[in-house]
């Protein structure tokens, strides 16, 4: 196992931006995504750590070696690319034995190390299929397997589930994490999907246009978003604007369009956040975090008028309009009656639950 050390990476490729001054340090042994939407540079990265591509600027430490030109089969990573490249013409056994015999590992050191492999995976009994008579799902874990079975010190993963359904998807997340934290391996993971990224990561690096947005714990990057874009990639946010009207000790206070005047706390704001008085704010609300109130009385309490109302079984989800906003909330079903469209709903929005973002 080892750490990966970024420092201060780019890649142009002629004139295009891959990627730009990422700056990142991943501990030894951690689940560390990179999470952005489709171009944003998150494939680059991980070539450029397993060598298959070179940065055009910056270095890329293992520990403390210096790897920045070290070619891929000389840097012990294993891979798993987004469309898995398997061998079709090769059985599930040849695949996974390749990088062995790369290596030149003898017969039956490479026969044990493969068979341990399959059980790991759960590909037991099938060492003689054909690649293209298995399902989708046995053909990720082949890719897995092929990846591991060289015991590499850093395990990369380009959106690994993307071509699997979404119940098998669902399982092989656990699966991948299981198996991680069995072998307690370094372990860089590529997706575009945040509920892969919430659920499975030590800490996530979100990526916009090729740089960097924000670095942090799931927890973290979901409760104290940078700005607007991590706020509204990651899970579902409202982003209100408003103007700060006063700021009073750890209380700032900000009007919206329509009047309404909410409260939020200094401390949960984006250092990027500007919270003098007469500036413009946004405000992250998350859904979850907002209560219904019987009376519009009281500090953060606005009312609004139902637009959508939805229920799912475990919850109840509103779309309000509340004076020119729009607030979706989303609530555990308690069993109360569901309140329809038109009909007025009044909205407590608790101080703590207010980020403001940039
Ligand atoms: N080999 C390449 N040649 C030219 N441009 C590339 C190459 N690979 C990637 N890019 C560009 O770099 C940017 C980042 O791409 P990529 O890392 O593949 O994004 P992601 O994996 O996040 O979808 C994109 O604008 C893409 O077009
Ligand atoms: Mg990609």
């Amino acid at each position: 196992m080892s750490s990966v050390t970024l420092d201060h990476v780019h890649k142009q490729f002629g004139t295009a931006k891959g990627v730009e001054d990422v700056h990142i340090h991943i501990e030894s042994g951690e689940f560390f995504t990179f999470l952005g939407p489709s171009g944003c540079g998150k494939t680059t990265t991980l070539r450029m750590i397993a060598g298959f591509y070179y940065p055009s600027q910056g270095s890329i430490r293992f520990d403390q070696q210096d790897v920045t030109s070290v070619p891929p089969h000389k840097r012990n990573t294993g891979m798993v690319f987004q469309n898995y490249a398997l061998f079709p013409h090769m059985t599930v056994f040849e695949n996974i034995a390749f990088g062995l015999q790369v290596r030149k590992m003898g017969k039956e050191e490479t026969r044990e190390r493969v068979e341990k492999m399959m059980k790991r995976v759960r590909l037991e009994g099938y060492g003689e299929r054909r690649i293209d008579q298995l399902s989708g799902g046995q053909q990720q874990r082949v890719a897995l397997a092929r990846a591991l079975v060289i015991e590499p010190q850093i395990l990369l993963l380009d959106e690994p589930l993307s071509n699997l359904d979404a119940k098998l998807r669902e399982e092989t997340r656990f699966e991948i994490k299981r198996l991680q934290l069995e072998l307690g391996i370094t372990t860089i993971y590529v997706t575009h999907d945040q509920a892969e990224a919430m659920s499975m990561s030590d800490r996530i690096m979100v990526m916009k246009n090729g740089e960097v947005q924000q670095v942090g714990t799931p927890y973290e990057i979901y409760h104290a978003p940078v700005n607007r874009f991590v706020a509204s990639f990651i899970g579902e946010t409202n982003l209100w604007e408003g103007t700060v009207v006063a700021v009073d000790g750890e209380e700032v206070r900000v009007q919206l369009a329509a009047g309404q005047m909410l409260t939020g706390m200094r401390k949960h704001a984006s250092p990027r956040a500007n919270l003098t008085t007469g500036s413009k704010v946004v405000m992250s609300i998350r859904p979850e975090s907002v209560e219904e109130r019987t009376a519009a009385e009281g500090e953060n309490t606005v009312s609004g008028t139902v637009q959508l109302a939805e229920f799912t079984g475990a919850c109840v989800n509103y779309v309000t309009t509340v004076g020119s906003e729009q607030l979706r909330s989303m609530s555990i079903n308690l069993g109360r009656p569901i309140k329809q469209r038109g009909a007025t709903i009044h909205w407590h929005i608790p101080k703590e639950s207010i980020y403001f973002a940039e």
